[in-house]
C-alpha cells in the first residue's frame, strides 16, 4: 500500500464514532460497515438529542403564538436560518429559504424563477452528471413554457468538458445548472469558473450543493453563483430539511410557489398581498424539530472542522480506491482528478445488485442501481453501478473489511 495507509493522529475517529450510536450496531450477525453516505448520512447523538430535546421542552408552532414555547420555537428556528447563512457565507440571512430538501428547493426555482421567464425556443442548460433532482424540475416547466433542456456532456473519465458547458451558454439560456459534486461519480465541478462566464453572460446559476455540503466548506459568496441548494439530511441533520440560497434581486422578483400560511402579509379575497423573503417561500407549519436537529448537526461540523474532515476522507478515498484497484475485473466509473469520497464501480460477469445485496449479508450498506441519475447511466451505458460513499466517521478498517466482502461475494457470483 501507499502513502494512504498512513493516516493523520489528529483526527480521532474512534472518538468521532462514539458520538454515532447507529455505527456500533450488527446487521445480519457482522458489525455494520455503513458505506451509502451519499444516500443518507447517519446522525450524531446531538442531533438526536436536540430534536428531542424540543419535543420534550420548547414544542410549539413558530411565528404564530405570543406565548414562551413559541417564542422558543420560533427563535430556535430562525436561529438554524441564521447558522445556515454563516455556514455557506450567505450575505443575509433573509436570503435563506428554509425547505425539506434539494428536490424542494430546486423546484422552487423552476417554478418560481424559471417558468415566468420561459418562452419558445428558451432553454435549461444542466448537465449529464446531475441526478434526477437536478433534471426533472426543468423538464416539467420547460415542457410548459415551450422551452428545452440541454445537457452538457462529461468525458469518460467523469469530469464535466466545462468549454462544451460555456459554448452551450447561448443567449436563449435562461437559467444554468451544475452540481457541486457528483453523487455517483464524486467528481468536483470548477463552479467558481462556471459561476464567472455565467455571469459574463448574463445568464442566473443554480448549483446542487447537496453532495458538497457534507464535505467541503461552502461559501455561495466566493463561488458567486445565483442559487445554491442543498439538503441536510446528507449532512448529519435529519431528514426533511434542505435550502435554497438566492441572491436577494432574484428572491424579489420571483413570485411565491406554495400559498398558505406564514407565506402572507394580508389575505383579502379582492387579493393578498405576500411577507418579504425568505417567509413568501416558507407556507405552512414547517419541520421545526428537523431544523433544530439541522442547527446542531452544523455545530457539530464546526466542533471537527472542515479542514480535518476533508484531510480524513481524502485519505480514506485514496485507500479505498487503491484496494479497490488491486481487484482484477473490478472498473471504478469516475476519475476525475478533484473528487469527494465516492466510488462507483462495476466488476465484470456480476450484477451490482446482487453484489450489494450478498454484501448486506456481510453487514456492508452500500448502494446499488442509478443513483437518481439515470443519464449518467445512459453515457456510460449501464443500468447501474455499485457505489461506496465514505463519511468522516468510516475507517480504514471498515474499508478493508468492505474489500475483504467483496472478494468473498464475487467468488460466490462466479
Ligand atoms: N439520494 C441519492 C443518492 O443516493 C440521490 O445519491
Amino acid at each position: 500500500m501507499t502513502s494512504a495507509t498512513s493516516m493523520p493522529a489528529t483526527f480521532d475517529v474512534q472518538r468521532v464514532r462514539a458520538d454515532f450510536p447507529l455505527l456500533a450496531r450488527s446487521v445480519h450477525g457482522k458489525p455494520l460497515v455503513y458505506l451509502d453516505n451519499a444516500n443518507t448520512s447517519q446522525k450524531p447523538l446531538a442531533v438526536i438529542e436536540a430534536m428531542n430535546t424540543h419535543y420534550r421542552e420548547h414544542n410549539a408552532n413558530v411565528s404564530r403564538a405570543v406565548h414562551q414555547l413559541g417564542e422558543e420555537a420560533t427563535a430556535a428556528y430562525e436561529g438554524t436560518r441564521d447558522k445556515l447563512a454563516r455556514f455557506i457565507n450567505a450575505p443575509s440571512r433573509n436570503e435563506l429559504i428554509l425547505t425539506s430538501g434539494t428536490t424542494q428547493a430546486t423546484n422552487l426555482v423552476a417554478y418560481s424563477y424559471a417558468l415566468p421567464r420561459l418562452k419558445p425556443g428558451d432553454a435549461i442548460l444542466t448537465t449529464v452528471m446531475e441526478h434526477h433532482a437536478n433534471i426533472v424540475p426543468w423538464q416539467l416547466v420547460a415542457a410548459r413554457g415551450g422551452a428545452t433542456v440541454k445537457a452538457a456532456p462529461i468525458s469518460e473519465r467523469g469530469e464535466l468538458i466545462v468549454e462544451k458547458y460555456l459554448d452551450m451558454l447561448t443567449p436563449e439560456v435562461k437559467l444554468a445548472c451544475v452540481t457541486h459534486v457528483s453523487n455517483v461519480l464524486g467528481t468536483v465541478n470548477p463552479v467558481r469558473e462556471i459561476a464567472k462566464e455565467c455571469r459574463r453572460r448574463g445568464i442566473p446559476l443554480l448549483v446542487d450543493g447537496s453532495q458538497a455540503v457534507p464535505h467541503r466548506p461552502v461559501d455561495v459568496q466566493a463561488l458567486g453563483c445565483d442559487f445554491y441548494a442543498f439538503t441536510g439530511h446528507k449532512m448529519l441533520a435529519p431528514t426533511g430539511t434542505g435550502a435554497l440560497w438566492a441572491r436577494r434581486e432574484h428572491l424579489e422578483a420571483m413570485p411565491p410557489f406554495f400559498g398558505g400560511g406564514e407565506m402572507i402579509r394580508e389575505v383579502r379575497f379582492s387579493g393578498t398581498t405576500f411577507a418579504a423573503p425568505p417567509h413568501k417561500f416558507e407556507a405552512g407549519t414547517p419541520n421545526i424539530a428537523g431544523f433544530v436537529g439541522m442547527a446542531a448537526a452544523i455545530d457539530y461540523y464546526q466542533s471537527l472542522g472542515f479542514e480535518a474532515i476533508h484531510a480524513w476522507e481524502q485519505q480514506l478515498l485514496a485507500y479505498a480506491t487503491e484496494r479497490l484497484r488491486e481487484i482484477p475485473g473490478l472498473r471504478i466509473v469516475g476519475e476525475a482528478a478533484e473528487k469527494e469520497p465516492v466510488i462507483s464501480f462495476l466488476i465484470d460477469g456480476a450484477q451490482a445488485t446482487d453484489l450489494a445485496t450478498l454484501l448486506d449479508l456481510e453487514g456492508v450498506a452500500v448502494r446499488s442501481g442509478h443513483h437518481c441519475a439515470h443519464p449518467l447511466m445512459q453515457f456510460y451505458g449501464v443500468p447501474s453501478t455499485l457505489r461506496a460513499s465514505l463519511a468522516f466517521y468510516n475507517t480504514r478498517e471498515e474499508i478493508d473489511a468492505f474489500i475483504a466482502a467483496l472478494l468473498k461475494v464475487r467468488q460466490l457470483l462466479r
